[in-house]
Parts: structure tokens; sequence; C-alpha cells
């Protein structure tokens, strides 16, 4: 009996809640997108990934398709060779159990450098690994309950089978894919084109839908670009279909790796571009890989994958012909053309106009939604200085020039109100302070993507969760940072609440200033001391700025 109750405890299954990456490699796992992967990497496949590329039976696989933990979920849960885990959605829904056969601690140097070939946290990829994963993997039997669910485009998602199916359907027997995570404009339907062409194929639009580069437009707005595309090809030459895949960004290995995954979907070519899966620069300002690097990497292992590639160079607008051509084929004679993403998101931004040459105008129309002009765009002000400093003041006056200004909808989340309705549970620890910060955050970015004005005015001591707000809060809009430097000395002496006096006499502990750092901002937007200075003249100065860089 004593054995019988054991045996049950120890197959008690454990709630696992996948995050969007493991939801998308699962759902790879799960509907043959990653042939022949059938689960997460064990370890000895994980080593030969990072080491040559490979799985142990020699087939080529570039990426490592992990399941990661934390140390915290492994001890709260006991987790041990043999536990049971039920894989569930955020809304709990159950895909997949995992009975674990393996548990190992990650080396993130080792795979940050083998993966992306830089431990430079600027890099998408290498920021997950150390920032969002867990420290160890885990592997097992993977038993399929249901697969992820979803309710949008559901007419626009096939699984490998289905994709094959339809080719069939269509008598499609060559099929280039064209893989993107932007929307296409002219330039993009141009090469699409003449990868079909060139290799007497039909045309695949196989966008990833999953987890991209933070920042890309989301991929509501893109299916909406590329259904409006779509009419611009040929009848019965293309096809859409939205691939659920969790990029990497890992440059050459992902052209690879994306190679295979377009082969499971019954495609015979894959279009790659300049700088296929490029992160951009790193933090010296250099870009993390060639721009032909992927091209090089592919052609290496072409003929060990199944699936050809169908290089190109970049495209360029040439004036005089009226047409695009690849950068190498230009000639003296070419006067060129050529629109950069961030130049587009400049234009859109100014309200300037886009030439008819670079892309169409319904998706002009589309991206002027996602990246309006600045007086329309949404933005956060977040003051952040010591305790007395004046912060409260001036954001209370800011709300009301603002609201008599009218436009937007502006909220206040001043750190006293934060602390009444939001986090009236925290303490005043450096962890309870991130948390602190992080919700106003969260908040603040929510009301600026949806394009109202949040002026937050917590100490926020921390650079650590003041640029993790910058960087969730200019997603969708404006992060303006304003540092209130009065110095301490003055704070102290205003003492409006009394807690300087209680720090100092140690009554009160980790009170910021005096017992608890305050980390200066390093690049504020805008600085104020109020030493000296009227509560209205600080907000002329912000007023200012607003004006001055279009806000208002
Ligand atoms: S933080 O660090 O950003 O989370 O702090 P914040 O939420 O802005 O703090 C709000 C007010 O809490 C009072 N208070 C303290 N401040 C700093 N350190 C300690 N230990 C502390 N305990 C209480 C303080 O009055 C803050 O208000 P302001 O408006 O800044 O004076």
């Amino acid at each position: 009996m004593e054995g019988l109750i054991s045996k049950v405890k120890q197959n008690k299954q454990i709630d696992f809640v996948l995050t969007d990456r493991h939801r998308s490699d699962l759902e790879l796992l799960l509907n043959g997108g990653f042939f022949p992967l059938d689960t997460f990497n064990n370890e000895n496949d994980y080593n030969l990934i990072l080491d040559k590329m490979e799985l142990s039976d020699g087939t080529i696989w570039p990426i490592p398709i992990t399941l990661d933990l934390t140390s915290k979920f492994i001890n709260d849960n006991s987790i041990k060779v043999g536990s049971i885990l039920s894989l569930r959605e955020k809304e709990g829904f159950l895909n997949a159990t995992l009975k674990i056969s393996e548990i190992w601690k990650i080396d993130k140097a080792r795979e940050a450098n083998s993966v992306y070939g830089t431990n430079d946290r600027k890099h998408p990829g290498v920021s997950y690994l150390y920032d969002v994963m867990g420290d160890y993997y885990i592997s097992g039997d993977l038993t399929k309950i249901a697969l992820p669910k979803h309710y949008d485009y559901t007419e626009l998602r096939h699984s490998p089978k289905q994709l094959k199916e339809k080719f069939k359907q269509m008598k499609w027997d060559k099929v280039v894919a064209f893989q993107t995570r932007n929307p296409m404009h002219q330039a993009h339907k141009e090469i699409a084109l003449k990868a079909a062409n060139d290799s007497n194929a039909n045309l695949l639009i196989h966008p990833v839908v999953g987890p991209t580069k933070p920042g890309d437009i989301d991929h509501f707005t893109r299916v909406r670009c590329y259904k409006k595309i779509l009419k611009y090809f040929p009848e019965n030459s293309s096809f859409l279909s939205l691939l659920p895949l969790a990029m990497r960004m890992a440059g050459p290995r992902e052209a690879l790796w994306h190679a295979l995954i377009r082969k499971n979907y019954g495609c015979t070519h894959i279009v790659v571009g300049r700088d296929h899966a490029g992160p951009g620069n790193d933090s010296e300002g250099k870009p993390f890989y060639g721009a032909y690097d992927a091209q090089d990497l592919m052609l290496k292992y072409e003929h060990r994958i199944g699936i050809k590639m169908v290089p190109f160079k970049m495209m360029v607008y040439a004036k005089n012909r009226s047409d695009y051509i690849e950068l190498d084929k230009v000639t003296k004679d070419d006067e060129t053309l050529n629109i950069s993403g961030s130049q587009l998101r400049e234009k859109l931004v100014k309200g300037e106009d886009i030439p008819d040459w670079f892309t169409y105008t319904e998706i002009v129309d589309e991206l002027r939604r996602v990246y309006p002009k600045k007086d329309k765009q949404g933005f956060t002000i977040f003051f952040t200085g010591l305790s007395g400093s004046g912060k409260s003041t001036i954001a209370n006056g800011l709300v009301i020039r603002l609201k008599e200004y009218g436009k937007r909808k502006v909220t206040l989340l001043d750190g006293d109100i934060v602390r009444t309705h939001l986090s009236s549970e925290l303490g005043f620890s450096k962890e309870h302070r991130e948390i602190n910060i992080k919700r106003i955050g969260f908040v603040a970015s929510e009301i600026t993507k949806n394009g109202g004005i949040a002026i937050c005015a917590p100490i926020a001591p921390y650079e650590e969760s003041r640029s993790f707000n910058r960087e969730i809060i200019s997603n969708g809009g404006a992060y303006i940072e304003v540092f209130v430097s009065t110095p301490l000395s003055k704070c102290e002496e205003r003492d409006t609440k009394g807690l300087y006096a209680k720090a100092r006499s140690g009554e009160l502990k980790g009170f910021t200033g005096i017992d608890d750092p305050y980390e200066k901002p390093k690049n504020p937007e805008i600085e104020v001391d109020t030493v000296g200075v009227t509560p209205d003249e600080s907000i002329q100065t912000i007023i200012d700025y607003l004006d001055g860089n279009g806000f208002i």
C-alpha cells in the first residue's frame, strides 16, 4: 500500500505554464514543423547542435529547441527525473505532458556564443537567454493532448500536413517560401515574384506570427498588409499561410533553420535575402552578422538539407528604369532610390508622403495607424528623483496643463497613488521597489500604446527597472524621462512628510538617499532642479520639450 501511495505521489502531474516561445516551439514539435524533432532536445542533441549543428543521427539542426525551468520552479515543485509536467497555455488549456528524463544546468555563455556568435546582450536572442530563460533545461517524452489554440486568422493557419495537402490540390510541385517578419512592400513583392519565376515554382508567403524581434509591428497589422499585397500577385501563383514560429534572430543559423522548417511545410525552395533574420547592430554599433553570412552558410549546407536556397542581394529602385534591381546590378547610369525601415517610420511619424514606387497606398494606410503622427501618439512622462524633490508637485501641475490642452486622455500614476491602488502589498525592499516600478511601467505602456498620456512620479531609484520601462513603453509610443535632480540636502531640508528625520534617527530603515541608493539617470530626456525655480517654471520646461518635439 505504501509503495502504491509513493508511486501515485511520484507521478503527480505538475502544472507548467508555457511562455510564448515555449508555446510556439511546442506547436511546431507537435505538428511536425520541427521534424525530425518530436520533443524538446535532450542534453546530447543539445550539445551536438551547439558544437556541430547536428542531431545524434547526423541530421542538420542549427537551433536548440529547449524547455527551460527556473531553479525556483524546480525547488518549489521538487522537480526530478520521473516528474511529469502538464504543459499549459496561460489560459490553463492543456497542450501536452512531458515525463522528465533529463535535467541539466544551462551554460548560457556557451549557448550564446555557439548559437548567436556573441555574448552581447544587445542581441535579442542573447538577452532572452540571460534575462528571461530559467537556469535548467529538461527533456523527456512528450505526449500530445491538443495543439495550442489560435483564435485569430484561423483560415490562414495550416499545419505542415494541411499545407502539403493544399499544394497537392493546387498541383504545385515546386514551391518557394518567402519568410518575413515585416510588412511587405514593392521590393519584397519583386523579390518573391522573381524567386518564383527563376525557380519555376509557385510562391508561399510564409510570415512568422509567433514572437519575433521585440519592437516589430504586431502581426495583426502585418497580416492585414499581407492580405492587401496578395492582390497584386498574379492569380493562382501565390498562397498566404501563417507560421507560428518563435524567432531567435540568429542570422545564419536561423536561415538554415527556416529552410528546414519550410521543407517540413512542403516547400522545395526558400528565399534568403540580405541579412536574413539579422538582429541589427551590437552594442558597439557594428552589425552582428555580415549582410550575406546567412547565404554563405546556406550554400555550405544546401546539399544536406533537401531544400534549395534562392539567394537575393538587396533590391533598390532604379528611377531611370522604373524598376527594381539587385544592388550588384546597378550601373553608373542608374539613379537608385531606397527607403530603409527607420526612414519609413520617420516619414510616417512626420506625416510625410510615402512614394508609390516604395509601397501601395492600402499598406501605407495600415502603417499610419501603427505609426501615427507625433501629435497623435501616446507618450509617458516618467519623473524620477528623491522623496521631496518636487516630482509630485510638477507632475500634478503638468496633468492640469495637458488636460487644458486636451486632445489626449491623461492619467497620473504618482508614487503614493500607485502604492495605494496598485502596489498596496509592497514594501521598500529592492525587490519590491523593482516590482512596483515595473507595474507602473506596464500600466504606462498600455496607456501609451492606446494613444493616451501617462504621467508617472515614483522615486524609481534603480536604473535597471527604469530601462526596463523605457523599453516596454517606447514600443508603443514615446518614453520621456524627467530627472528631478533636486539635491538630497534640499529634499532633507524640506522634509514635508518628516520621513528624512525618521530615517536619520534610524526609526525608518532603507530610505532612499539615506541608507538606500538612488542611481542617477544616465541620459534623461529632461533634467529639472527645483532649487530656486517655481513649479510653474519646471512645468514650462517640460511643455517646451513636448512642443519642440512635436508631441503637442
Ligand atoms: S519606489 O522606490 O519608486 O518604489 O518608491 P515610491 O513608490 O515612489 O515611494 C512613494 C513614497 O513612499 C514614501 N516612503 C519611502 N520612500 C523611500 N524609501 C523608503 N524606505 C520609504 N518609505 C516610505 C515616500 O514618502 C515616497 O513618496 P515621495 O512622494 O517620493 O516623497
